[in-house]
């Protein structure tokens, strides 16, 4: 293919990016043929639009003005899962409810490339070393499948509750292979249904697309807030369309606690008429990676932790706490009807973040240069920044230890949010469901652990989400039980009351065991 003939080389003239095909006489005819190929197809007007408006909006002392303009999220849309107790089971009711009616569909985003975690395949597919090495996807499945019964046997009634995989396409193939070769874990193959979120290549400071190779741009996944674009280009909104779905749950993969379709999330949602929610938890140490949920100019938004300056994390009330202590868990809740509408009317008006990144590229001698520190960036847009077009935004606040450990990066000294720590993290959980549920565990000499480890306060400490690693997620007590047979802790009483067990403890669709294992 010849790039002068077929135009190739002047659109990239236009657009000032000719620099593209210095190597292009280098390239044999199979890798010009690929490259022009991934050229045609990209439009390289729009993506020098995407980086002027990504740059305009990151660029001089805008932090100060958001910080200047950032308020917390008022009280009257706020509910709690400890304030507002007496609320809680009409919500799960609600919430149970619209599931058994087929109205709720799952939404999950994993098109991210796991770059901290240090892994080539998908997030979803990654073991943390559970007694029963089940990997994320399998446990959010089994979820899935619990609570589609759960909302059945309440409601007597057949329902689905469909299941959309944002990929990349990185992650599409692999992604669906897993699921096929595990037979969608339990979950009907025509509920699960995957989808590709879009690329966007590179460029350096200057906007000129970044070479990974003589014949090959560098390209990233446009952010979990390609969503939108995603959504549109796969008709994504006709299928849920035509199963009558009204009310859509977005969850972010890395979250091993995730309450996936959460029934009481979900009615709390739909009991305020909400057309877009979030949850969240407290965030109490100013450095943690997480965004805020708050309001700048009036309007919902997120602040995320890159964006946001220390003086306003910082920032206290008379009480001590955070003045912004609405960490973002990345759940979401959306109305059908609202999503549509962004996804036809309002996607386009969503602007890119600038990541500046360490790009590898190869210089004008044709040589690869891994830069040590960062010489480009990527654009990313970002799921939650349609909250700003919602009608009636609400906040929904639950417990962390409850509901929210990302698994971010690999395990390491000092290392936060890893496999281990994650690992953990579920089996506290799981431990504190079966002690509330009569059960007991017993030590090798036969004694009673006790429920609230001793040790005073001297003993403990917490990581920077607040998380008390010596009684909570560090606990050398191992229990997990199958999520297809709790959900979120109901139903264990009958298997547990009034026993006593040894770690590692398995609760599992087959029953009861107590496994011999060697470590956490
Ligand atoms: C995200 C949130 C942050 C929140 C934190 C909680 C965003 C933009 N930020 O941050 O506010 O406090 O989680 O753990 O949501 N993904 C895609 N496509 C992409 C990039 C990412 O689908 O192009 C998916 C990932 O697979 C993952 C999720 O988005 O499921 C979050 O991505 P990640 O980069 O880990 O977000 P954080 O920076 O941790």
């Amino acid at each position: 293919m010849d790039p002068n003939a077929s135009g190739l080389a002047t659109r990239l003239a236009e657009a000032g990016q000719s620099h593209l095909l210095q190597f292009w006489e280098e390239l044999s005819p199979q890798e010009q043929g690929d490259f022009a190929q991934d050229l045609q197809k990209m439009d390289f007007q729009e993506i020098n639009g995407f980086f002027r408006k990504a740059m305009e909006a990151s660029g001089g002392s805008k932090e100060e003005k958001v910080d200047a303009r950032m308020e917390p999220v008022p009280r009257e849309v706020l509910g709690s899962v400890t304030r507002d107790r007496e609320s809680l089971k009409d919500w799960e009711e609600e919430g149970l409810r619209c599931i058994s009616q087929s109205k709720v569909a799952v939404l999950l985003l994993a098109g991210g490339q796991g770059t901290r975690l240090g892994v080539s395949y998908p997030k979803g597919m990654y073991d943390v070393g559970l007694p029963s090495h089940k990997t994320l996807f399998q446990i959010q499945a089994e979820r899935i499948v619990k609570l589609q019964q759960l909302a059945e046997q309440k409601h007597n009634i057949r329902c689905s509750l469909p299941w959309y995989i944002m990929t990349s396409g990185r992650t599409m193939a692999s992604t669906k292979e897993y699921f096929s070769q595990h037979n969608y874990f339990g979950l009907k193959k025509d509920n699960v249904i995957f989808f590709q979120q879009g690329m966007l290549p590179a460029v350096d400071y200057e906007g000129k697309l970044i070479l990974e190779s003589k014949g090959k741009l560098s390209m990233a996944p446009d952010g979990n807030g390609g969503l939108y674009r995603a959504l549109r280009n796969e008709g994504i909104p006709d299928d849920m369309q035509r199963r009558g779905i009204e009310f859509v749950h977005v969850y972010c993969v890395d979250n091993i606690l995730v309450k996936v379709a959460d029934p009481s999330f979900i009615g709390f949602c739909v009991r305020k008429g909400a057309d877009c929610g979030a949850k969240v938890v407290e965030k109490t140490n100013p450095t943690e990676a997480v965004g805020v949920v708050c309001k700048v100019d009036g309007r919902y938004q997120v602040v995320e932790y890159s964006e946001i300056t220390l003086a306003t994390a910082e920032q206290r009330n008379a009480d001590g706490r955070l003045t912004f202590n609405s960490g973002n868990v990345a759940n979401h809740f959306f109305s059908f009807s609202f999503l549509r509408d962004i996804v036809q009317k309002y996607e386009p008006e969503l602007q890119h973040h600038v990541a500046q990144k360490k790009i590898p590229y190869v210089d004008s001698e044709g040589r690869l240069v891994k830069p040590d520190k960062p010489n480009g960036i990527k654009m990313e847009k970002f799921v939650f920044d349609i909250f700003q077009f919602a009608k009636t935004f609400v906040v929904y606040e639950v417990l962390r230890e409850d509901e929210f450990y990302p698994l971010k990066n690999a395990d390491g000294q000092d290392a936060k949010d890893t496999p281990t720590t994650a690992r953990h993290a579920l089996m506290s959980l799981h431990r504190r469901w079966l002690l509330n549920a009569g059960g007991h565990f017993i030590d090798e000499n036969g004694r009673h652990v006790p429920a609230i480890p001793s040790g005073g306060a001297e003993d403990s400490f917490t990581d920077d989400g607040g998380r008390n690693l010596k009684d909570g997620t560090d606990l050398p007590i191992k229990c997990e039980i199958s999520p297809l047979v709790s959900y979120g802790g109901e139903g264990l009483e009958e298997l547990v009351k009034g026993r006593e067990f040894h770690p590692t403890l398995m609760i599992d669709e087959r029953g009861v065991h107590e496994l011999v294992t060697n470590g956490v």
